[in-house]
C-alpha cells in the first residue's frame, strides 16, 4: 500500500518536468568511454523514455580510448601542441576506422526493441550525416595540426527537420570541409556547437567525476550543484589546477554554450545508473548544472502560472494549511499574486490583498513547497509583499494563520483579535478554521 502510495506520488511529482521538457531540443554528449565500458546499454535506455516524452535528442559521442587504442595496434605515436593532437594522414586514417566503429555500435544499440526489456516498442529512428562544417585548426607554436580541425558551421535546420521526424540525430566528432576534406573534432567543441546552433534548452555531458567538485588543497570535494557563468568563469580561473581533468575540458565548453544562448547545461557523472533522469527528474539532481543567470526568479503571477500555483497549495488546502481556493477563483485572482521559480518551476507564491479604505493589506497563500523550506524564499516573499504594500499605502499587513504564527511573530508581527481587521475581512472571518490574526506596522 506503502508502495502504492509512493508511487503515485512519485509519478505526479515528475509531470512539471515532462511538460516542460515535451519538444525540447537536449544534446546529450558522452565520451568513447561510455560505449568502450559497456555502459551505453543503460544510457540508451534512458535516452529512449527522454524520447517518448518528446524530447528532440540530439546525441554527441567521443572515441577517444578507442582512437588510442587504433593508434597502438598500429603503432603510430601521437604528438599533442596545447592539448591538441596533431592529426596527420595515418592518425586520420585511425580517428576515422574508430569513430565509425563507434557510431555503427551506438545505431546498433539504439535500433533495440526486443520486448519485455525498456526497449519494447521504441523504434527509434537515427539520423547522422554530414550535419558539421569544419575549418583546420592551423599552425599552432610553429606545429601543423594538420587534419585536426574547429567547428566552422552545423547545419541546425537540416538537424531540426529530422528531429522534427521524431528521429534522434547522432554527431560524430568529425567535420566535413566544403574542400571536401575531413577534420578530427573534439566531442565537446561539437556538442557546445550544436547546442548553440539548435538553441537547445539543455547541453548535458557525461563525464568521470560527479560533477564540479571544488578541491581546496587536503580537503575533500565539494560538488557544486549550481553555477552561473559568471561563477563558472571565476572558478576557472582561480582554481582550474585543482579541478578534475573532464571538468576543465567541459566546463569552458559549457560557458560558451551558455553564453551563446543554451538555457541549462549539465555536468554529470557517467558511472551512475539513471544519472540522466536523476539529474533532470529531481529536485537536487546529480551534478552541477550552469545557467546564465541565477536560477531563482520573482516575478509577477499570470494566467499561465496558475496550474503551477494549484500544485503548489493543493496539499496544503488538503492538510488545512490554507484556505481552499479553486481554479476559476485563482484565475480571477491572480494579479493578486507573485511566485517564486527556480529552473522555471514555481517553487513558492504569495498573494497581496489590499484593504485601501483602512490603509491596510493582507497576505495571504504564502507557501513554500517542502523541497525548498528553510532557505529564506518565505522570508524572501515576505519583504516582497511588504514593500509592495508599502508602494500601495497600506501602513499594516496582516495575516491569518493556523500553523505559522511564531514563523511571523519572528517576522515582527503581533497576534491581535478578528476586530482588528479591515470591515470588509471581518464579514468573511471564518469562525470554524479559528485561524490566529496577526499584524505588522509596516
Ligand atoms: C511558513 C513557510 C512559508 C516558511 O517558508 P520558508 O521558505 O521555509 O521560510 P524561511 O526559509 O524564510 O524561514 C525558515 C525558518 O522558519 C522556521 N519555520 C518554518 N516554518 C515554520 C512554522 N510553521 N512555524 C515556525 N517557524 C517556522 C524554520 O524552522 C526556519 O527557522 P530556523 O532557520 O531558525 O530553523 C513555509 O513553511 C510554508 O509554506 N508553510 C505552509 C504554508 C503556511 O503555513 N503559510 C502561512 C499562512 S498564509
Amino acid at each position: 500500500m506503502k508502495l502504492n502510495t509512493d508511487f503515485v506520488a512519485w509519478f505526479r511529482s515528475v509531470a512539471p518536468y515532462v511538460n516542460a521538457f515535451r519538444g525540447k531540443t537536449f544534446v546529450v554528449a558522452f565520451g568513447g568511454e561510455v560505449v568502450a565500458d559497456g555502459k551505453f546499454v543503460e544510457l540508451v535506455h534512458d535516452l529512449n523514455l527522454l524520447a517518448s516524452l518528446g524530447v528532440r535528442l540530439v546525441l554527441v559521442h567521443g572515441a577517444r580510448p578507442q582512437i588510442e587504442a587504433r593508434l597502438q595496434e598500429q603503432k603510430l605515436q601521437t604528438t599533442y601542441v596545447k592539448g591538441m593532437r596533431v592529426t596527420d594522414a595515418a592518425t586520420l586514417q585511425c580517428v576515422k576506422e574508430s569513430i565509425g566503429r563507434v557510431r555503427v555500435e551506438i545505431e546498433a544499440l539504439l535500433s533495440m526493441g526486443l520486448p519485455n526489456s525498456p526497449m519494447a516498442n521504441a523504434a527509434i529512428r537515427v539520423a547522422s550525416g554530414n550535419f558539421v562544417t569544419a575549418r583546420p585548426v592551423g599552425i599552432v607554436e610553429g606545429v601543423d595540426l594538420m587534419h585536426t580541425g574547429e567547428v566552422r558551421k552545423v547545419d541546425a535546420a537540416a538537424i531540426r527537420s529530422r528531429l522534427e521526424q521524431g528521429e534522434v540525430a547522432l554527431l560524430s566528432p568529425l567535420g566535413y570541409s566544403p574542400t571536401g576534406e575531413i577534420f578530427n573534432l573534439t566531442l565537446e567543441n561539437v556538442a557546445a556547437a550544436a547546442a548553440i546552433a539548435l538553441n537547445a534548452e539543455k547541453l548535458i555531458f557525461l563525464m568521470d567525476t560527479a560533477g564540479i567538485e571544488e578541491k581546496p588543497t587536503g580537503k575533500s570535494g565539494k560538488l557544486l550543484r549550481e553555477l552561473t557563468v559568471a561563477e563558472s568563469k571565476a572558478l576557472l580561473a582561480r582554481l582550474a589546477a585543482k579541478l578534475s581533468a573532464d571538468v576543465r575540458l567541459y566546463l569552458p565548453c559549457a560557458v560558451q554554450a551558455c553564453e551563446g544562448g543554451v538555457a541549462r547545461v549539465h555536468l554529470i557523472s557517467r558511472h551512475v545508473d539513471g544519472a540522466v533522469l536523476q539529474e533532470l527528474f529531481t529536485h537536487d539532481g546529480i551534478g552541477s548544472m550552469i545557467s546564465q543567470g541565477p536560477l531563482q526568479s520573482l516575478r509577477n503571477a499570470g494566467v499561465e502560472d496558475v496550474g503551477g500555483i494549484l500544485q503548489l497549495i493543493e496539499p496544503l488546502e488538503a492538510k488545512g494549511v490554507l484556505v481552499r481556493r479553486n481554479r476559476e477563483l485563482l484565475e480571477m485572482e491572480i494579479n493578486r499574486f507573485v511566485v517564486l521559480e527556480h529552473d522555471r518551476m514555481i517553487v513558492a507564491c504569495a498573494a497581496l490583498y489590499p484593504f485601501p479604505d483602512e490603509k491596510a493589506s493582507e497576505l495571504a497563500c504564502l507557501a513554500v513547497h517542502p523541497d525548498y523550506r528553510n532557505a529564506g524564499y518565505g522570508d524572501t516573499l515576505l519583504k516582497h509583499i511588504e514593500a509592495r504594500a508599502k508602494t500601495q499605502g497600506s501602513k499594516k499587513l496582516f495575516v491569518l494563520t493556523t500553523g505559522a504564527a511564531h514563523w511571523f511573530v519572528e517576522r515582527g508581527f503581533e497576534e491581535t483579535g478578528v476586530g482588528k481587521l479591515p470591515k470588509a475581512k471581518q464579514g468573511l472571518y471564518n469562525y470554524q478554521r479559528r485561524s490566529k490574526v496577526f499584524m505588522k506596522k509596516i
